[in-house]
């Protein structure tokens, strides 16, 4: 069993690496838009809530951006405007980034209050980049060259309300443009008008601006709309339940080192029932961050085979990743949870998930695998996945990952590459405790943080960017401790524009 398990690990990591795989027909309808044609993009996608905002950036022509604002609060219960108030939920996490507008690579630290605690590492940054990370008010942050932690260049004081924290030795523009040479000069011109855009951002929709203007473009990728409370999206796909499954010495033929051959989907299909098409059901659980509900995405079958498979794998300590440019780093006190990662290319009964998953997204499958020459137009910026591998989580009693952000701050990039959206699939029925919290999400009814049990088979998506390019800070969740029992969970995780 352990062998068969590591021959699997290392066929489907080789198939990975090295196996150009047959897709299926691409999908024309798919279209990228720029910046610019967002709001109007080949009447293939427009967000009803982009709303037209004028740039005018010293030195810099005037330009329109479309810039998302949330709807009024009473029409995520179809009341009727202004009827509602927002009512804050009493959680008060939140983002913090970190700009450093010096010449020179910063670290970034948090203090703790106890004196006693050495600093935490939480980011390097490079100059004129940006880093960022999850916060409260009054937790402090320091400023320290790199490489030297004992000098302290600056002091951050996180404050409810603000999530912008700039380190800026140079001043002003006035004194960059006497001092520093041309590219340099760029570069802090870059993050001066990103933070002048945000002044224009955060005035037009009381939200601030965490991406980096004129690199950040608005996702390219289909966003569902979320407009209140209960409404339903209805999805088709042609991935239908796996009913049964294979049996073992079936499974061992299925073993896929290209599980883009149709006679292996074929192969499969005589596990499944007779319908052509599966529909599910979405259900809009949150509308600010947009977090949806789809029950039963998950045969019982298609969860006992991923539950076989992480069951033979050694799952570890998990990590999590503090920043942009930060190393990893394993934070008990952060995340509890054992993790490990799985390949589309493990099993067809996985791929066949993967497709159901680029289904739900409203996305080419062929995004979440490496594309063929014919496929290129897809992402033309890359070959490799959007996505990363499916990571399985195992919870025990008392585990829990805080709340966090799975967005990073990226430093300068263009298209400011980071995760658009996040897809959770529960493994098993938690008997109490274990729910995926939204404690930032806008409601006008409870002061309570949102919460979603786990139910075995139920897949939640939820998007952590915004259809105008900006990060949604409200997209903050956590995983509540297991108060009994134990929880098994896997996640995929899209990239925008690509990882
Ligand atoms: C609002 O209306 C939509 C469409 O009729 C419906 O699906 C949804 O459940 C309603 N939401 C609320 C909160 O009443
Ligand atoms: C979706 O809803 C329809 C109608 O209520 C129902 O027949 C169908 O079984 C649901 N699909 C799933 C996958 O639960």
């Amino acid at each position: 069993m352990q062998i068969r398990h590591y021959l699997l690990l290392v066929l489907s990591v080789f198939a990975l690496l090295f196996v150009s795989v047959q897709g299926d027909e691409a999908d024309s309808s798919e279209q990228t838009c720029t910046w610019s044609d967002r709001h109007n993009c080949g009447g293939v996608y427009r967000d009803a809530n982009l709303k037209e905002m004028q740039v005018n950036l010293v030195g810099r022509e005037p330009e329109s951006f479309f810039a998302y604002v949330h709807p009024d609060i009473s029409t995520f219960y179809n009341k009727t405007e202004g009827s509602m108030a927002i009512t804050e939920t009493k959680f008060n996490g939140m983002m913090g980034k970190f700009v450093n507008m010096a010449a020179t690579p910063i670290t970034i630290y948090w203090k703790s209050h106890d004196p006693r605690q050495e600093p935490v590492y939480i980011s390097q940054i490079e100059a004129y980049g940006a880093a960022g990370t999850a916060t409260y008010p009054g937790h402090v942050f320091l400023v320290t060259p790199l490489g030297d932690s004992s000098i302290v260049l600056h002091e951050f004081q996180v404050v409810k309300g603000n999530s912008l924290y700039i380190y800026d030795p140079i001043g002003s523009l006035k004194e960059a443009q006497k001092t520093l040479p041309s590219p340099e000069l760029e570069r802090y011109k870059l993050q001066y008008d990103n933070l002048a855009f945000n002044n224009l951002y955060e005035q037009f929709t009381g939200r601030q601006w965490l991406a980096l203007y004129g690199r950040k473009e608005a996702p390219r990728y289909y966003m569902w709309p979320a407009e209140s409370f209960g409404q339903v999206h209805t999805v088709v796909t042609k991935e239908t339940h796996l009913l049964e499954l294979p049996s073992d010495d079936r499974f061992e033929k299925m073993i896929p080192l290209n599980c883009h051959d149709p006679e292996l989907r074929e192969a499969l299909q005589q596990y499944k029932g007779s319908e052509e098409t599966l529909i599910l059901n979405m259900t809009v659980v949150s509308v600010a961050p947009r977090v949806f509900e789809i029950k039963n995405f998950l045969s019982p079958a298609e969860v006992q085979h991923v539950l076989e498979v992480a069951l033979g794998m050694k799952l570890s300590q998990s990590t999590t990743k503090a920043g942009s440019v930060g190393q990893e780093r394993t934070d008990d006190a952060t995340r509890t949870s054992k993790n490990s990662w799985l390949s589309r290319h493990r099993s067809p009964i996985i791929d066949s998930i993967i497709r159901r998953s680029a289904d739900l997204l409203q996305m080419d499958e062929a995004l979440f695998r490496r594309r063929n020459k014919d496929e290129e137009y897809l992402v033309p910026e890359t070959k490799i996945p959007i996505s990363e591998r499916l990571q399985l989580v195992h919870y025990d009693v008392g585990q829990q990952y805080t709340p966090h952000h799975d967005f990073s701050i990226p430093s300068t990039k263009h298209g400011q590459p980071s995760r658009f959206a996040t897809i959770l699939f529960y493994l098993n029925d938690v008997q109490s405790g274990g729910e995926t919290s939204f404690p930032r999400w806008m409601n006008g009814e409870k002061k309570d943080i949102l919460r979603v049990a786990p139910e075995v088979g139920k897949a939640v998506l939820f998007y952590n960017q915004l259809p105008d390019g900006n990060y949604d800070e409200r997209s903050q969740h956590a995983a509540l401790p297991v108060g009994k029992g134990e929880k098994w969970l896997t996640n995929l995780w899209v990239w925008d524009p690509h990882m």
